[in-house]
């Protein structure tokens, strides 16, 4: 029998959320919109038009929210700051009533124990600035250091953990090549140009936060493991330009200051050659890494599938989930050790990891059983916990999602919440999952 799991007792337990997605009131107290505003007002654009005008009601319900959070034993909070409620404009004149809200939520996490862990771009950017060229100018990095400036200044005296970019790749493949999120672009030329600025922006970001900040700042990616589906060179070289592409585009350049050379093999002329002074930029110090990991995939060369010429295979027997992914948790300990090996054991912390999958009405008792939920949990729990093992320097861990909220272009109809909401009267019923984690927390993993 293997020993009983026990997390560090300084190990951080917590549950991520973005703005746009929980939020709802978009353009209260002075708020400007922002792309996804636009994006889900396109007809045809999210399912069923759905949209986050209301979403989980946040805005409103943050207290009760909070007291959720306490009531799952959380130490600490992951959400993302909508840019456009601080600067409604995107640049220039400040709201002070939308950074308020902030402050609030700081305060009150704070006096329930729960340590801020905060995002700066969590994929909403302000329309105002899309309409001047969002991530396709160069002057984009300036824009986003300047409101993180005003950001730290008002909360970094008590915010300790701050990351500038959520999922960049999800940016530039969902925003700029596929056009599946917003602002909904499918340009081939642009989405190299996307990802270059994200970056620079990201570096502008880390040195505003070095002449204001006084804790830790990272970079939160998404990273999905590539395995061959066969030993052929074919596959071989479509798993590289696969990882290339989703793993290495944002991770290499932050902190080994290049970009993958599959980039140019993928994007040919449209990947530009860029200026040494921009490495310079792009690979400041960073004091920690978010992984964001949700599954893998197994890659065969694919011809049709440009630009990449790769793509996944499904698994015959794996348990697939709603959004149509693979629940397989050794990658979760497989892309901890890749981090530490390639990247010199960075600091990290799980940023986000869940499921959606379908779950039963509330019961008569309240209760929500999600046993699918509940299985993914434990598995990449223990997962994590084997990379600890294997000497990963890993902190902390964050499931996505506190509650149900808004996911994208699919609507409300993927549910990833620990904590289920009911759009109807907005009523928040923690899930077995969320029963689960807090046991978890409670005893340091032991019932794992
Ligand atoms: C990652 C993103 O950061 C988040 O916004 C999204 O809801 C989850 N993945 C689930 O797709």
């Amino acid at each position: 029998m293997s020993a009983p799991i026990r997390f560090p007792s300084d190990f951080l337990w917590g549950c991520a959320t973005s703005a746009y997605q929980i939020e709802g009131s978009p353009l209260a107290d002075g708020a400007g919109p922002s792309i996804w505003h636009r994006f889900t007002r396109t007809p045809g654009l999210t399912r069923d038009g759905e949209n986050g005008d209301i979403a989980s009601d946040h805005y409103r319900r943050y207290k009760d929210d909070v007291a959720l959070m306490r009531r799952l034993g959380l130490n600490s909070y992951r959400f993302s700051i909508a840019w456009a409620r601080v600067l409604p404009e995107g640049k220039g004149r400040v709201n002070p009533a939308g950074l308020a809200f902030y402050d609030r939520l700081v305060d009150e996490l704070l006096a329930a124990g729960i340590a801020p862990n905060v995002t700066l771009y969590h994929w909403d950017l302000p329309a105002a600035l899309d309409d001047r060229g969002g991530w396709l100018t160069p002057d984009i990095a300036d824009w986003f250091a300047d409101y993180a400036q005003v950001v730290y200044r008002k909360l970094d005296d008590r915010v300790k953990m701050w990351a500038t970019l959520n999922e960049p790749w999800v940016v530039t493949d969902g925003g700029y090549l596929h056009g599946a999120l917003a602002p909904g672009h499918k340009n081939f030329y642009e989405a190299p140009l996307a990802s270059h600025h994200l970056m620079r922006a990201h570096g502008k970001a880390v040195q505003a936060y070095r002449a204001e900040g006084k804790h830790k700042i990272g970079l939160v990616v998404n990273i999905e493991p590539k395995y061959p589906a066969s030993q052929s060179p074919e596959d071989l070289a479509a798993t590289q330009r696969a990882d290339a592409y989703m793993n290495r585009q944002y991770l290499d350049p932050a902190l080994l200051g290049s970009y993958p050379p599959e980039l140019k093999d993928i994007f040919g002329e449209a990947w530009p050659d860029w200026p040494a002074e921009d490495f310079a930029l792009i690979k400041q110090p960073l004091d920690f890494i978010g992984l964001n990991y949700y599954t893998r995939n197994v890659t065969r060369h694919d011809e049709a599938n440009w630009p990449l010429r790769a793509s996944g295979v499904k698994q015959a027997g794996a348990t697939y989930s709603e959004t149509g992914w693979e629940v397989y948790a050794q990658g979760l300990t497989d892309t901890l050790a890749w981090i530490r090996d390639r990247y010199g054991n960075p600091e990290i912390y799980v940023t986000e990891n869940g499921s959606a999958f379908y779950d039963p009405p509330v019961a008569e008792d309240g209760a929500i059983d999600d046993p699918l939920r509940v299985s993914y949990l434990k598995k990449h729990l223990r997962a994590v916990h084997a990379a600890i093992e294997a000497g990963c320097n890993l902190r902390g861990y964050y499931a996505w999602s506190l509650l149900d909220n808004f996911e994208w272009s699919l609507g409300y109809s993927k549910r990833f919440g620990i904590v289920h909401v009911d759009y109807a009267t907005q009523q928040r019923t923690i899930k077995a999952s969320g029963k689960l984690y807090a046991e978890v927390i409670a005893s340091h993993g032991a019932v794992l």
